[in-house]
């Protein structure tokens, strides 16, 4: 199976929406489950604000999420929303660049008043991009985790656990679905209406 594509939508390094990203790599491997982390940040800048998708860095981000059988997508909040980055490379992408992928949406923000951006910002542009299931996504604000000045982090345990129910479903709804090929057909004769 292809590795599963984290990508990391902060401009900032060290990062909290990282953080979070690589503790889902931890708990992907501890499954055998191999990740692959893009960060945005590192994309050329110019090729990623032109979407110019000729780009080797870009080209290649692209196709690895098109091999990916699910994604892990982590941005700070930026002003109630997704960040700017993030939204450089999804722009950039083929209009059903997700389809038949299970997506998990995950953020972090100053506080924990925006944690529904997950759902009203960044969910209906999953969805656009023709995700087949966008989990649950997991919010975590900034005093749920901690970075150690090393590039280590520390997360509370309650936030921990929430990320590893997360991996949980998406190890077992996500990875294990069979892959999407339309609707099977159906014989007229099996065909039942009901009125
Ligand atoms: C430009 C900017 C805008 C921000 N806007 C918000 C916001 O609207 N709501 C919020 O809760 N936090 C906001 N924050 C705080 C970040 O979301 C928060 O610190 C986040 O954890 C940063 O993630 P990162 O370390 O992965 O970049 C903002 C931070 C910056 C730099």
């Amino acid at each position: 199976m292809p590795p599963v594509l984290l990508i990391a939508g902060s401009p900032s390094a060290p990062s909290r929406s990282t953080a979070l990203l690589h503790a889902v790599a931890d708990h992907l491997a501890q499954r055998d489950v191999e990740a692959q982390l893009l960060q945005v940040r590192d994309l050329p800048a110019a090729s990623l604000l032109a979407a110019d998708t000729t780009a080797p860095a870009i080209a290649k981000a692209v196709d690895a999420l098109a091999a990916a059988p699910a994604i892990v997508v982590a941005t700070p909040v930026y002003k109630a929303a997704y960040s700017g980055l993030l939204k450089t490379f999804l722009d950039l992408l083929p209009q059903t660049a997700l389809k038949g992928k299970t997506v998990l949406p995950l953020a972090t923000g100053g506080s924990p008043h925006h944690m529904l951006a997950l759902d009203y910002a960044l969910r209906p542009v999953l969805q656009s991009l023709g995700a087949r299931h966008i989990l649950p996504g997991v919010y975590a604000s900034d005093a749920q985790v901690t970075l150690v000045p090393e590039g280590a982090y520390r997360l509370q345990d309650e936030l921990a656990l929430r990320l590893a129910e997360a991996v949980n479903t998406l190890a077992t709804e996500g990875l294990q679905r069979p892959p999407v090929h339309g609707f099977a057909p159906v014989a007229f004769s099996d065909v039942r209406c009901s009125v």
